[in-house]
C-alpha cells in the first residue's frame, strides 16, 4: 500500500492536449479521423440534463457516466460543457472503427439521400443483400453460408435459437455460467448473471440449461467444465433434445475471459456427436476486436451459426445471424425478420465499417494494440498498485485487467474498480467495468485510435488507479 501511495504522489499528470472549448465558441480539434468541429451545446449543463434524465427516463436504464455527449470523433468525446474525454469504452464495443468514421458517415449519408426505410419484407434493397454476401464471405468454414439481418444483439441471439430449433426439431439450449446474451426474456434466460439483468423479472423460458464456464481464475479447468457438461447431459438436458450450445469465445460482460481453444474444439466434437448446433456469440468479440474477424477463428473451430452486432456497423444499430445455408434456410418464408431488420442506412454503414477494417489493416492493429495494453498494464500494475492488479487477460485488443483486495486471498475488489472508473472520468477517460464480481476493467478503445491517444489514456488510467488506491486506503 505504501508503494501505491508513493507512486500516487509521483504519478505523472496526464497531458490534456485539446483546449477546453468555451460555450458558444466552437473550436476545432485535430482527431485521428481528420479535423473535427467540436461544438459545446450552448447553455446546457451536465447537471441540468442529469436532473431531466432522472425525471424522464426509467430508473432501470443506467448510465456509467454522469455527463452528456455533445460530439465524438474516433476515440475522443466531448460533453455538453465542452470537456474532452479519451474513450476507452467505445459505446460498449461498438466502435472498433471509432466514432464517426468518415467512410461510415459518408456511406450512411449517401444512403439517406436515396431511401431510409422500405422494410426488406415489403420492398427489398441491395445494401441488405450486399451485407449478407459480405458476412457470408467473412464467416469461417467452407460450407455455403446465408445471413439474416436484425437490429439488436439480443434479437440476433433469439433468432439464432429459433433457427437452431427449426433445423433440429429440438427445444434445448445450453449456455454457460457468466455468459451474456441480451436482456430480452429468452436471452435473459441464457444470460448467466442475476444482478442486475435477471433480478425480479423471471420466470424465463423453459429448456435453457447452464454448463460451467472454464475459468482458470475460479479454478475451473477445461476438464471440469466438460465434466459439468457431461453431467448436465445425464441430469437435465437430454442431448438428443438439445438444439444448440451457445458460447462467447471470449466472455464479454462476464469478464473478458477467453475460452481455452481446447474447450471450443471439445464443444465442436460434442455437438457433432449429438447432432447439436454450435453457436458462437461474436456480438462483443467480432469485427477485429480480437485481431480476427471472429474470435472463434483463433481456435480453428467452425461454428454452425454466428451472432453479430456492435462493431459491425461503426455506431449504427444492426445485428445479424450468419450460418450454414442449410441451417439458415430451416425456417419458412415469413418466419424471420421484423419491420426494421437490416435497415438500409445501417447496412450501408456496416459495409463501410467492414471495408475500413479491411483497408486500414485493423486486424493487425488490434493484435498490436493488445500487446501494447498488456505490456502497459503489467508496468502500471507493478508501479502503481502492486498486489491489486491480479490478472491481465484477453485476446487481441479485447483485454481486461482484474482488481483484487490482495494477491493472497485474490478477493474481487469491485470498490477499487468502481473508484478507478470514477477517477478516470474526472481526469478525462471513459472506462467500463465488467465481470461476475464487477472487478474487471475492459478495454474497448477504437482500434483506429492513434498511438498518442492510447498513451494519453494509459497515463490517465495510471493516475486514476493511483487516486483510487489512495482513496480506498484512508
Ligand atoms: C456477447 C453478447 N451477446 C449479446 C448481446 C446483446 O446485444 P444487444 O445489447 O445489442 O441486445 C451483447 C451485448 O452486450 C453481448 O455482449
Amino acid at each position: 500500500m505504501a508503494n501505491a501511495v508513493k507512486s500516487q504522489k509521483t504519478a505523472k499528470k496526464p497531458a490534456r492536449k485539446a483546449a477546453k472549448p468555451k460555450a458558444k465558441a466552437p473550436v476545432v480539434a485535430e482527431a485521428a479521423h481528420g479535423a473535427a468541429a467540436v461544438a459545446t451545446q450552448a447553455g446546457k449543463t451536465n447537471a441540468d440534463l442529469l436532473a431531466r434524465r432522472q425525471a424522464a427516463v426509467a430508473r432501470g436504464v443506467a448510465s456509467a457516466a454522469p455527463v452528456f455527449a455533445a460530439h465524438a470523433e474516433n476515440a475522443e468525446l466531448w460533453d455538453v460543457e465542452g470537456r474532452r474525454y479519451v474513450d476507452f469504452a467505445g459505446g460498449i464495443a461498438v466502435l472498433n472503427t471509432g466514432h464517426r468514421h468518415p467512410k461510415v458517415i459518408e456511406a450512411a449519408k449517401a444512403q439517406e439521400d436515396h431511401y431510409t426505410h422500405t422494410s426488406f419484407q415489403v420492398v427489398p434493397y441491395e445494401p441488405y443483400v450486399a451485407l449478407a454476401e459480405k458476412l457470408n464471405s467473412l464467416a469461417p468454414g467452407d460450407a455455403p453460408k446465408k445471413s439474416l439481418l436484425v437490429t439488436t444483439g439480443a434479437e440476433a441471439v433469439e433468432n439464432a435459437v429459433k433457427i437452431a430449433r427449426a433445423y433440429t426439431g429440438r427445444p434445448g439450449v445450453i449456455a454457460f455460467t457468466g455468459g451474456y446474451h441480451g436482456r430480452t426474456l429468452l436471452t435473459l434466460g441464457m444470460t448467466g448473471k442475476i444482478s442486475p439483468y435477471k433480478k425480479d423479472v423471471g420466470p424465463f423460458p423453459a429448456d435453457i440449461f447452464r454448463a460451467p464456464f472454464p475459468s482458470a481464475r475460479d479454478g475451473i479447468t477445461v476438464e471440469d467444465a466438460l465434466t459439468g457438461l457431461e453431467n448436465l447431459f445425464l441430469t437435465d438436458a437430454q442431448p438428443d433434445r438439445v438444439a444448440a450450445i451457445i458460447i462467447e469465445p471470449v466472455l464479454g460482460e462476464g469478464g473478458y475471459i477467453p475460452v481455452p481453444f481446447e474447450m471450443l474444439q471439445a464443444l465442436r466434437a460434442i455437438c457433432d456427436k449429438h447432432g447439436i448446433l454450435l453457436i458462437s456469440d461474436e456480438i462483443q468479440a467480432g469485427f477485429a476486436r480480437t485481431g480476427t474477424w471472429f474470435a472463434i477463428e483463433h481456435s480453428g473451430v467452425v461454428p454452425d451459426l454466428i451472432t453479430v452486432a456492435k462493431s459491425m456497423a461503426g455506431g449504427y444499430p444492426i445485428a445479424g445471424v450468419i450460418g450454414r445455408a442449410d441451417v439458415m434456410d430451416a425456417m419458412a418464408p415469413g418466419g424471420l425478420g421484423g419491420t426494421y431488420g437490416g435497415n438500409p442506412v445501417a447496412c450501408a454503414a456496416a459495409l463501410a465499417a467492414i471495408e475500413a477494417i479491411e483497408t486500414e489493416g485493423l486486424l493487425a492493429r488490434s493484435t498490436a494494440l493488445g500487446e501494447r495494453f498488456r505490456a502497459a498494464f503489467a508496468e502500471i500494475g507493478a508501479r502503481t498498485a502492486p498486489f491489486r492488479m491480479w490478472d491481465i487477460r484477453g485476446l487481441g485488443a479485447m483485454l481486461a485487467v482484474e482488481f483484487v483486495t490482495d494477491f493472497e486471498t485474490a478477493k474481487p475488489d469491485a470498490a477499487l474498480t468502481k473508484s478507478v472508473c470514477a477517477h478516470a472520468l474526472k481526469r478525462g477517460l471513459i472506462l467500463l467495468a465488467c465481470g461476475m464480481h464487477g472487478n474487471a476493467l475492459r478495454i474497448m478503445v477504437p482500434i483506429t485510435a492513434s498511438d498518442a491517444i492510447i498513451e494519453e489514456g494509459l497515463a490517465i488510467f495510471e493516475a486514476a488507479l493511483a487516486d483510487a488506491v489512495v482513496e480506498l486506503s484512508v
